[in-house]
This record gives structure tokens, C-alpha cells and sequence, in this order.
């Protein structure tokens, strides 16, 4: 029996998934550790049933053409699907899977450790004491804004906008949240209109995807209403804030500080250099997801969906509005 050809975008992933994978189709993946060039993905892909794919791949018609007629599924280890075209796997029918309820506690850890980082200024304190700056102790020295009693605004209410909810309630936080799809207050925050969101936060956190609608959703305008006490924290997508305009306010006393786990383009590499002279701002390498065991429990659920589809049951988790079994066994 010929098995279903699967690939695998990266030579290693965490956890044993991708090993239980092995064991039900011909898994294939890069021999090395890099992610792969367009065309090497596009070479690997020809024939194959599905992909597992991560957030930073690009999946767009070049990919899924290469793929050809027998692709049935295109599974992400993420959340995030904006690089993703979905629309071009739609019309081939193709299901499309990402990784809900796997991974929103862990990023929320990481949301509210960059509150408190940024809002204390606390890796430009630990990096005083290593270069020795710290020689005598002063009542005014280091100082940063209080975290607990401040009123949290969360631009995205979703799974992990609701799980940096409840970390905030137990900081005594105040909390409010704009999303276009939970437009309801509930027992933990109170839902209001974007502006006044932006006007009223101590700490404005991003948890929305990027799609054309969210691209540079926080830039001067919206910098300009924030108290020049806030801090904008972003774990959500990076091309949501525009940076430079950050950079700007963070420089003019717009707002207070920033928090970053996410790029405008990823990995920085050198451009890392941008924010060096920021002292008010944490950045993070997109790690909101990075323990051990969630991003094994990303790649498990990544290759179940993959299973579920070649074994012939719906996927788990399609993404919303897409299909759960591909159309040329739907119509089979
Ligand atoms: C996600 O799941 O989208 C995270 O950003 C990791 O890619």
C-alpha cells in the first residue's frame, strides 16, 4: 500500500508528533535545520496530501499549485494564519487546520510577564546591576508603574485575551476589551469602543490576527490617544503596530513603554539594531507560545488534524469559516 506522502516544513519540531506521524504516512522534510526556501518547500510538496506547515511559512497558490490535485489538507502548528492564503485553499478545496485551545494560557504567561517587564523597566534595571552601574541604593533610582490596580485594556478578546483577563483580575486590574466579536462585558471586563479604549488603558494589549483590516491598527494616530503613562503590549502579530511610529512615541514621551514578542518582519536578525536605544522597550523573539510542553502540544494537534484527514474523519480544528473535509472526498 502506497502511503499518503506527507511534508513537514521543518527538520525538527518539538515534542513526538511528528514520530507518531511517521508511523501512517511518507513523511517527508528538509535535511536541514534552516527554514526552506520557497522553491525547496514547493520541490518537497509535489504529490503530497498535506503539508504541516508553521505561522512563518508561506502557504500561497505557488505552494498549494505545486502541491497539485492531491492535496487534501494544510495543517499549522499555529494560531496564526496570515500566512496563509486561505482563500486560494478554499477553491481547491483544500482543509485548512491551526492549533485553538493549545496555546492561549502559555502566551498570556508571556503577555503579562512583558507587562510587567515594560511597566517596571525591568530588563533596563537588571542590565544596570550587570554593568555594574548599581553603587548606591536611591529612593529614585529604577523607578517604574505600578502594574497592579492599573486598568488593562485588550484590544482582542478571544482565548488569550481572556486568559491575560483572569491573570489581570488577580493583580486587581481593571479591565476592559474592544473586539468587533465579543461585544458583550462580562464578569471579568468591560466591553468598550476602540477610542475610548485607547484613551482610557494604563496597559493596551494586542491580541487580534493580522489581516488587511489590522495592519497597522496601532500607529501615530492611535499612539497619540494613549496616556503618556500607557504601555502597549503586542504578542498578537507584529504588523499590527507600526513600529517606526512606536519607535517615535516611545522616543517623544507619547507613551510611557512597549512590550514586543512580535515583528513588523521576523526573524530580526541584525535589524535588531532598531531598537537598541530604546531603554523603555522589551523584545522578545516571538516565544508567547515557547514552552516545552505547549509547543509539543501545537505540533501533536497539528499532526491529528493531519491523521484525521488522511484516515478519512473531519479535521479537528479547521479554521473558522473553512471546511473540515477536502472537497475531493466530500464530493467522492
Ligand atoms: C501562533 O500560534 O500563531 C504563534 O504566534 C506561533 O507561531
Amino acid at each position: 500500500m502506497t502511503l499518503p506522502r506527507v511534508v513537514v516544513s521543518r527538520a525538527v519540531l518539538p515534542g513526538t508528533g511528528t514520530e507518531r506521524l511517521a508511523e501512517h504516512v511518507d513523511l517527508v522534510r528538509p535535511t536541514h535545520q534552516n527554514r526552506p526556501e520557497p522553491a525547496e518547500l514547493q520541490r518537497l510538496a509535489e504529490g503530497a496530501t498535506a503539508l504541516l506547515c508553521l505561522g512563518n511559512d508561506t502557504v500561497d497558490e505557488a505552494l498549494l499549485d505545486a502541491a497539485g490535485d492531491t492535496l487534501q489538507a494544510v495543517s499549522l502548528a499555529s494560531m496564526g494564519l496570515d500566512g496563509v492564503d486561505t482563500a486560494a485553499a478554499g477553491q481547491r478545496g483544500v482543509v485548512v487546520t491551526n492549533t485553538p485551545g493549545v496555546l492561549a494560557e502559555t502566551t498570556a504567561d508571556l503577555a503579562f510577564a512583558l507587562i510587567l517587564l515594560a511597566r517596571r523597566r525591568l530588563v533596563s534595571a537588571s542590565d544596570s546591576l550587570r554593568a555594574g552601574d548599581w553603587q548606591l541604593f536611591r529612593m529614585a533610582d529604577y523607578l517604574g508603574l505600578d502594574v497592579h490596580g492599573a486598568t488593562l485594556g485588550l484590544i482582542g478578546y478571544g482565548q488569550i485575551g481572556r486568559a491575560v483577563a483572569r491573570r489581570a483580575s488577580g493583580f486587581g486590574m481593571r479591565i476592559i476589551h474592544h473586539d468587533a466579536y465579543a461585544t458583550n462585558s462580562d464578569e471579568l471586563s468591560t466591553a468598550v469602543d476602540f477610542e475610548p479604549l485607547l484613551r482610557t488603558a494604563d496597559i493596551v494589549s494586542l491580541h487580534i490576527p493580522l489581516t488587511p483590516e489590522t495592519q497597522h491598527l496601532i500607529g501615530a494616530d492611535q499612539l497619540a490617544l494613549m496616556r503618556p503613562t500607557a504601555t502597549l503590549i503586542n504578542t498578537s502579530r507584529g504588523g499590527v503596530v507600526d513600529e517606526d511610529a512606536l519607535l517615535a512615541a516611545l522616543a517623544d514621551g507619547t507613551i510611557h513603554s512597549a512590550g514586543l514578542d512580535v515583528f513588523e518582519t521576523e526573524p530580526l536578525g541584525q535589524r535588531a539594531s532598531k531598537f537598541a536605544g530604546a531603554d523603555r522597550l522589551v523584545t522578545l523573539p516571538h516565544i508567547g507560545s515557547a514552552t516545552e510542553a505547549t509547543r509539543a502540544a501545537m505540533v501533536d494537534l497539528a499532526v491529528d488534524n493531519i491523521l484525521d484527514v488522511v484516515l478519512g474523519n473531519p479535521a479537528r480544528t479547521p479554521i473558522a469559516g473553512g471546511p473540515a473535509v477536502p472537497k475531493q472526498r466530500s464530493l467522492s
